[in-house]
């Protein structure tokens, strides 16, 4: 049976259509040499839209794309839009209608590239993260009462359910297990301070990996401790679980750790239904347009695309070529300095696939 995918294309603001013409790029030729085919379809939701429309993306649109196989993000966010705007009203919209309920985050040194960690290298760091990408602090419950008075009252609800908390633990150790020998994982939480919700955690953690993942090492650490420890032995980790609004933060300390915005990529994925993956740098509005940007970060989101659809072999060329390409071709993975043009690097990237 042919294998034929549908994509929905997202490119979204400032530098996302750039870097997602070099994924699609990528794409469309890995497909070739693995004999799959995959039909794009692009969707123009984003700042520049609302900005003209006022529309961001209605219910309807947000269902429309669960026809797709998978969706591929370049990134969403305009200067003149406030913020939280299209946070909540398109990223936050898709990540709780699609049910995108883990926030998948390699992190992973690539040869060649430069982390700020002094005397660590690529066999040093690589982990991964599992954030839980629908619950805790983002469900947006709570409120405000006597807003702007000296009484003004807000409260942003920590919403942790059994079954939300347990699908995303669950998830973390099938992928711990699947990953490499170390079969380690680690629940980053503040157990000692918040004794209610992440004790639900903890207990959800033993409870599940005690019945049903006897071969896994099960880890804890606290937040505030894993940001140490990230840094001083980033070698150490294997997996971490981690609740949304920790996720959040240890991600972005993690994308450092990897090399900086032109390499993180990540995936908003609903095992059941249709994923969502990106370049986690943003839309970087100063360098639109030059063709000046990194695309390797969202070459990188395109690869763990293809592992969600099981696309595992062609998965693994793009990231052998994505390496090949950092390691030997690109002075530095910084915006204007790599050495190549964003187009370039897409066709280095390419032409390693050949030989991957
Ligand atoms: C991320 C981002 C988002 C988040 C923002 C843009 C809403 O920081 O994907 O990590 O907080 O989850
Ligand atoms: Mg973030």
């Amino acid at each position: 049976m042919a294998r034929q995918y549908r994509i929905a294309v997202i490119g979204g603001d400032g530098t996302g259509p750039e870097v997602v013409a070099e994924a699609l790029k990528v794409l469309q030729a890995v497909s070739r040499l693995e004999g799959f085919t995959c039909e794009t379809a692009p969707f123009d939701y984003g700042g520049a839209r609302y900005l003209e429309t006022g529309k961001i993306i209605s219910d309807e649109e947000v269902a429309a794309l669960r026809a797709f196989d998978a969706i591929l993000l370049g990134a969403v966010g305009h200067p003149d839009v406030p913020p939280g705007v299209l946070e909540k009203g398109l990223l936050l919209k898709l990540r709780f209608q699609l049910d995108q309920y883990i926030n998948l985050r390699p992190v992973k040194l690539y040869p060649g590239v430069e982390t700020p960690l002094a005397g660590r290298g690529p066999d040093d760091i690589d982990y991964v993260i599992i954030r839980e990408n629908t619950e805790g602090l983002y469900t947006g419950m709570g409120g405000v009462a006597y807003k702007g008075t000296d009484n003004e009252v807000a409260t942003q609800i920590m919403c942790n359910t059994r079954r939300g908390v347990e699908r995303c633990i669950r998830y973390a150790f099938d992928f711990c297990r699947k990953r490499n020998d170390k079969k380690l994982l680690t629940l980053v939480a503040k157990t000692n301070v918040l004794t209610y919700a992440h004790d639900l955690w903890w207990r959800a953690f033993n409870e599940v990996g005690e019945a049903d993942y006897p071969d896994i090492k099960r880890d804890y650490n606290h937040v505030d401790a894993c940001c140490m420890w990230q840094v001083k032995n980033p070698d150490y980790y294997d997996t971490i679980v981690v609740c949304n609004m920790f996720g959040d933060i240890i991600t972005d300390l993690a994308a450092m750790i990897q090399g900086g915005m032109g390499v993180a990529a990540g995936g908003n994925i609903n095992p059941e239904g249709v994923s969502m993956f990106e370049p986690i740098g943003g839309s970087a509005p100063k360098y639109t347009g030059q063709g000046v940007i990194n695309p390797i970060a969202c070459i990188g989101a395109a690869k763990m695309l293809l592992d969600e659809l099981g696309e595992t072999k062609a998965a693994d060329r793009v990231e052998k070529a994505i390496m090949s390409v950092t390691g030997t071709r690109m002075k530095s993975m910084s915006a204007g300095k790599m050495g190549h043009s964003t187009s370039e690097v897409g066709d280095l990237v390419c032409e390693a696939l050949g030989t991957a």
